[in-house]
C-alpha cells in the first residue's frame, strides 16, 4: 500500500540523515519530493529519480525567510501544490555550558532550528490557507524539545521552540483540515552525531543509547516510516502531537 500516492512533499535538509531517509521513503510510497537545503546536492534527487520518483533540488538556507519562500514558491511552481512538508533541517551548535556559549553560536543555532521552522511554516500555511487546501506539516523537533541537555542550550530552546509552534498552528489551523505535529526522535544515527563523536561503538554512543529505553540509538529509517504515515490521510485526526520513541517513557 502505497501511503503518499500523488502527493507533493517538500523536507529541508533533505539531503542526509533523517530527511534523506524520509525523502527515499515518501518517493517509495508515491510522492513527489521537492528536496531544499543549504548544500548543494543533486544525488539525492538523482536517487530518487532512478527509482521512479519525481524530485528536484532547491539550494535554501532556512534561515533566511527570503530563501525559504523562494524554495517554497519553486516547489509549487515545479509541481503544481503542496501537500506536505517535513520541516527538519538543522544543526548541533556548540557544546558548552552556557556561561561560554559565544553570541553568534547562539543565533545560530536558533536562527536556523527554530526560526528556520517559523519561516517555513509561515509561508506553507499561507499556500495552504490561501488555496483552502488540506496540509500536513512535521516538523523536526527532539527528544530535547521536552527536557533539557546539558551543554546543548540553544539547540534545547529552540527544539521547545519547536514544539510551541506546532502546538500553536495545530490550534490556529485545525479547523481548515491542515494538520501540523513534530517527531522528537531520541538520538539517532546520523552524520550531526558522527560529526560530535559520537558513535554507537564509542563509550559517549553507549551512555547516550543507554538513556533509551530501548538501550540503542535509533535509525533514520526509523523516523522515516513515522513521518510517512503522520504525513498520510492514515493519520487523518493527529494534530498537534509530539512523538518521542519512549525516551521519556523515564
Ligand atoms: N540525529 C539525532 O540524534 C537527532 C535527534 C533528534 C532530532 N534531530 C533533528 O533532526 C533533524 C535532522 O538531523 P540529522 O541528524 O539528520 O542531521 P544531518 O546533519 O544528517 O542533516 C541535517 C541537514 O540539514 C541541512 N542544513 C543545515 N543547515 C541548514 C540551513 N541553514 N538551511 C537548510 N538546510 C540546512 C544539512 O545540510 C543537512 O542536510 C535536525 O533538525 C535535528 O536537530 C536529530
Amino acid at each position: 500500500m502505497k501511503f503518499l500516492e500523488n502527493k507533493i512533499v517538500f523536507i529541508t535538509g533533505g539531503t542526509s540523515g533523517i530527511g534523506k531517509e524520509c525523502a527515499l521513503l515518501a518517493a517509495r510510497h508515491g510522492a513527489k519530493v521537492a528536496l531544499a537545503d543549504i548544500k548543494e546536492d543533486n544525488q539525492t534527487a538523482e536517487a530518487l529519480q532512478q527509482a521512479g520518483g519525481e524530485s528536484f533540488f532547491v539550494q535554501c538556507d532556512v534561515s533566511s525567510p527570503e530563501s525559504v519562500k523562494n524554495a517554497v514558491d519553486q516547489t509549487i511552481a515545479q509541481f503544481g501544490g503542496l501537500d506536505v512538508a517535513l520541516n527538519n533541517a538543522g544543526i548541533g551548535g556548540e557544546a558548552h555550558h552556557i556561561q561560554d556559549v559565544s553570541v553568534e553560536g547562539w543565533r545560530q543555532v536558533i536562527d536556523i532550528n527554530l526560526n528556520g521552522v517559523f519561516y517555513c511554516m509561515k509561508y506553507q500555511l499561507a499556500y495552504f490557507f490561501d488555496n483552502k487546501r488540506p496540509g500536513a506539516i512535521i516538523n523536526m523537533s527532539s527528544v530535547l524539545g521536552q527536557v533539557g541537555f546539558m551543554g546543548s542550550s540553544a539547540y534545547v530552546a529552540a527544539k521547545h521552540g519547536v514544539l510551541g509552534l506546532t502546538k500553536t498552528a495545530a490550534l490556529e489551523y485545525g479547523p481548515q483540515n491542515i494538520r501540523v505535529n513534530a517527531i522528537c526522535p531520541g538520538f539517532i544515527e546520523t552524520p550531526m552525531l558522527t560529526d560530535a563523536g559520537l558513535s554507537p561503538d564509542n563509550e559517549i554512543g553507549k551512555m547516550i543509547a543507554d538513556k533509551h529505553a530501548m538501550k540503542r540509538l535509533g535509525k533514520p529509517e526509523e523516523i522515516a516510516r513515522l513521518f510517512v504515515w503522520l504525513a498520510s490521510d492514515e493519520a487523518s485526526f493527529v494534530n498537534g502531537y509530539a512523538v518521542d520513541g519512549g525516551y521519556l517513557a523515564q
